[in-house]
């Protein structure tokens, strides 16, 4: 059974900040000491550049930092070691899809699909390779629970559809995208499919063999992780089609004045010095993590954001942004008479740490006509008396303006 009373006690920013009720973690998590102590750990013990140096230090470092791409492999299903490459995060991982894979192939009147839900980072990189190349960005649409059509989606594609990227679980309201069926669909015509896994990596077991998916990326910092590390998981056939699009040291075969070769995936796509100390933190974040079931998991944030989504129901004026089913452990809300911003402002001002605004969703708001929402987002070690007292401030807000 999952005890979040005890996980509480693994993340030091708790007692650094007791009254803290941190809301926030669809946009970061906060990091358990064990992730903490393996990044000081290295800059303690073993700091040295990865791939070089003879000595020592050096080999360890090489040594740690290889062993997590076989552990995220394995984390995530994918068939080795081989397919993981280290990026900056799932922004990083995207951008070097569309600029390599995209880049090479991509024709005047061909197509790429993406979601009315995407976030900034699955929409832009598609825009900017498309506008470059005279393709097409198509978008699939939603209704106002956020339920893609697959129907539609059959019609759509055609010779042309280059791609489908599409996000696992919607930030904005954590809505979960039927992404296998997807895949299906677009593999009966030969189209590949790239998933945004930044919101679901941390709560779903995820088997990207299982699932067919062509790429699927992420950043360690949504699963307890360092920021500044993410991952791009792709299927050998895709990376051996992409050419890297950053060059410089580390990625080289042969250098000469006239010509350069390159290594093989996936180091050609990790040109200069990494982040290795970011990379040596996710592999302990994914430690962390695998201790817990991730049906424990899911099933936890489920009860708690359903316990949650009730409390809310009982503030005058709560509409909810999205679905009640079908959603993941994110509760997007608006309240009659009360701006996004101001509820995010006066719960901080309580210690109460919500999300408020478009997040990087601009084209679903518009769809929404909404200016923004406000966003509660939970993880494991969110507890439902923190609900109680987010609601009990809340109702508090609401009285004052509007009379009790
Ligand atoms: C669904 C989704 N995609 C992409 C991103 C971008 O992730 P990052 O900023 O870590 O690159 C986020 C971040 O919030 C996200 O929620």
């Amino acid at each position: 059974m999952l005890e979040p009373d005890n996980i509480r006690k693994d993340f030091p920013v708790f007692r650094e900040h007791p009254d803290l009720i941190y809301f926030d973690n669809a946009a970061t998590t906060q990091k358990p000491q064990v992730v903490i102590d393996a990044i000081t750990e290295f800059y303690t013990h073993f700091n040295a550049n990865i791939h070089r140096g003879v000595y020592d230090i050096a080999a360890k470092a090489t040594e740690r930092y290889e062993a997590v791409r076989g552990k995220v492999a394995n984390f995530i299903g994918a068939p080795s070691a081989k397919n993981i490459v280290y990026t900056s995060g799932t922004t990083a991982s995207i951008n070097l899809v569309a600029q390599s894979f995209l880049g090479a192939q991509l024709k005047a009147g061909d197509e790429v699909i993406i979601s009315q839900m995407e976030h900034h980072a699955n929409l832009i990189p598609w825009q900017m390779i498309c506008k470059a190349k005279g393709a097409t960005l198509k978008v699939m649409p939603i209704d106002r629970e956020g339920a893609i059509d697959l129907g539609t989606l059959r019609v759509s594609l055609s010779k042309r559809t280059k791609l489908i990227a599409l996000t696992h679980v919607s930030n904005t309201f954590g809505r979960i995208n039927p992404i296998r069926e997807v895949i299906k669909i677009a593999h009966q015509k030969n189209i590949p499919v790239l998933v945004d896994g930044a919101q679901s990596v941390a709560h779903f077991d995820i088997d990207v063999s299982d699932l067919d998916a062509d790429f699927f990326v992420f950043s360690g910092h949504k699963l307890f992780g360092p920021t500044g590390i993410g991952i791009l998981y792709a299927k050998e056939e895709h990376l051996n089609a992409m050419q890297p699009i950053v060059f410089g040291g580390d990625m080289i075969k042969n250098v000469s004045f006239e010509k350069s070769s390159f290594l093989s995936a996936p180091q050609c796509f990790e040109a200069g010095t990494t982040n290795i100390a970011g990379v040596i933190g996710l592999g302990a974040a994914i430690d962390y993590l695998s201790q817990y079931d991730k049906k424990e998991i899911k099933a936890y944030l489920k009860e708690l954001r359903e316990y949650a989504l009730s409390r809310l129901q009982e503030i005058k004026g709560f509409s909810l942004v999205g679905s009640e089913e079908h959603s993941s452990a994110i509760i997007s809300f608006v309240i009659d008479g009360v701006h996004p911003h101001d509820i995010a402002t006066i719960l901080g001002a309580h210690q109460i740490a919500i999300r408020a605004g478009n997040h990087c969703t601009q084209p679903l708001m518009d769809f929404l006509e909404l200016p923004g929402t406000s966003r509660m987002s939970f993880s494991i070690y969110n507890l439902k008396s923190e609900v109680d007292r987010a609601i009990e401030i809340m109702q508090e807000i609401h009285d004052l303006m509007f009379g009790a």
